[in-house]
């Protein structure tokens, strides 16, 4: 049973479901166990590669790392994978759908399990809109290839400045402004509708989509590598200096520009914890969670770093701030290159249509689970009788990633994205830390080694990569949690159905909403 309600307000917020409670919960979901390790290594890569990759390492290496912004990959790697170990050790020990949100809700209790559901809305809603964004600049650049060209203002955030090559566009003396991003607008309105009516991907549309992106990267790298290595004569200039020296703003270049890019690209390696939401799906969750985690999370820092190393040699890094970074380092092998170009944007364009999907279909899902506890209004919860979707939360999903992409700038909501996704995973950390604690004894499928150095170690790192991005951007996070914070007080803990008692599984089960992403065919 819960724990039920205890005097003092301390208790009152630590107030959790126990293991046992989740334990029944998975018992009684309707969902199948289908997933096996590649399924799951599927899963994970299909949501890690995006925008990170395609879009943001561009303005990581010309405004911050130069070059070396692949050791801000590899920095970035290595802080996830701490968190990953984490993620495998909750996932093989509460195999229960709903991932972190859960985990906090069973370990901390309700207090953090409400402060990481609003994290989790940066990462996953705030995410949608950056990858929106990312597909509107690849979308934009495709059509403007085959002489198709949409009005420049309706291609970027509101009120931000036209620039050239670095240069505000002038007419008559004054900078041109954006309205707003139409693509990125249209396609977060899409995948709304794409979800609201249920239409998703099943697991083979996934694995195709991955393969797709897959052989898209692997083909820059091979393409553009073979092309380095015959110039390497040539384009190991543009690898001099490696860490361009620091200009001595916050952030710009030195090892202060590494650890900012690091927090940026860190972006790229989101997703790789949807395989843990997958808990209740997987065939061997004690054995095959860990490989998806670490797996996909081990497959991407290699392509990830493989593609910084090509794309930094081939151009200089300086020429990379821009929507379609990949397409500009192939650009340069030459005109008879033009259709690889034109193939890299196609392929960007699939993979990142599948990432919004995701983002937005996991944020509809957090919404859900935390409205069956109670800590959200009801109406989030309640499905279409046709589609049999939670088609009011996904509206509001829809309206909230819209609005985002529409009218802010990628870099802007990178880094909320980032922050968001850095004190949730630090939260994830020191679960795992409290639930060895408090419950030294259940079985374990997948322990997090040198235990509690590296679970403290994810904290301090996730913390401490937190503090590297703009001033702006925390005092935002600061009134973000500030407000989530007087939320919880306001509305979340009045109305918990596990403070109320009613923690019962309810009639309308989990399973009649079922996870359209992991649908075998
Ligand atoms: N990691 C995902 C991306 O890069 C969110 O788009």
């Amino acid at each position: 049973m819960a724990t039920r309600p205890a005097p003092g307000l301390f208790a009152r917020m630590a107030l959790r479901k126990t293991v046992e409670q989740v334990q029944r919960e998975t018992e009684s979901s309707e969902l199948k166990r289908t997933l096996g390790p590649w399924n799951l290594l599927f899963l994970g890569i299909g949501c890690i590669i995006g925008a990170g990759i395609f879009v943001r390492t561009g303005s990581a290496a010309s405004l911050h790392a130069g070059p070396a912004v692949l050791l801000s990959f590899l920095i970035a790697g290595v802080v996830c994978a701490l968190a990953g170990l984490c993620y495998a050790e909750l996932s093989s020990t509460l195999p229960v759908s709903g991932s972190a949100y859960t985990y906090s809700y069973t370990t901390i209790g309700e207090f953090a399990a409400w402060i990481m559901g609003a994290l989790l809305l940066l990462e996953y809603g705030l995410a949608a809109s950056v990858v929106a964004v990312g597909w509107g600049g690849y979308v934009v650049s495709l059509l403007s290839d085959f002489g198709m060209v949409i009005p420049v203002a309706l291609t970027g955030p509101t009120g931000h400045h036209v620039q050239e090559a670095g240069v505000d566009v002038l007419v008559n003396g004054a900078p041109v402004t954006y309205l707003f991003n139409l693509p990125a607008f249209l396609i977060c309105a899409a995948m709304t509708a794409l979800l609201v009516v249920g239409v998703s991907e099943s697991a083979k549309v996934n694995n195709v989509i991955v393969a797709i992106k897959v052989t898209v990267i692997t083909a820059f790298i091979l393409i553009c590598g073979g092309y380095v290595i015959a110039h390497i004569g040539t384009l190991k200039a543009n690898w001099s200096p490696f860490i361009p020296p620091a200009t001595g703003a916050k952030g710009e270049f030195g090892w202060g520009g590494i650890l900012r890019a690091a927090s940026i690209v860190f972006f790229a390696y989101i997703g790789f914890e949807a395989v843990s939401t997958a808990g209740q799906e997987a065939k061997n969750p004690k054995k095959d969670m860990p490989i998806g985690l670490l797996g996909s999370l081990a497959v991407c820092t290699l392509i990830y770093i493989l593609v910084s190393i090509v794309m930094t040699l081939i151009v200089n890094y300086k020429t990379l701030n821009v929507p379609d970074p990949v397409a500009v380092a192939v650009d340069a092998l030459g005109p008879q290159w033009a259709w690889f170009a034109k193939l890299v944007k196609a392929g960007a364009i699939v993979g990142l249509t599948s990432v919004v999907l995701v983002l937005m279909y996991g944020q509809t899902r957090i919404f859900y689970t935390m409205a069956r506890d109670g800590l959200l209004p009801r109406v989030f919860a309640t499905v279409h009788a046709k589609f049999k979707t939670p088609w009011v939360n996904t509206l509001l999903v829809g309206l909230i990633t819209a609005v985002a992409a529409a009218f802010f700038d990628i870099n802007t909501l990178g880094d909320m994205t980032s922050v968001g996704t850095l004190a949730a995973f630090a939260i994830v950390c020191l679960s795992v830390i409290w639930l060895r604690r408090t419950h030294p004894d259940i079985p374990r499928g997948f322990t997090v080694p040198l235990f509690p150095v590296l679970p403290a170690l994810g904290i301090v790192a996730c913390i401490a990569l937190i503090f590297t991005v703009e001033t702006r951007v925390l005092v935002f996070f600061g009134w973000y949690t500030v407000g989530a914070v007087i939320l919880y007080f306001v509305y979340g803990m009045h109305n918990s159905r596990l403070y109320k008692g009613l923690d019962e599984i309810e009639a309308a089960p989990m399973g009649e909403y079922v996870a359209p992403i992991r649908q075998q065919p």
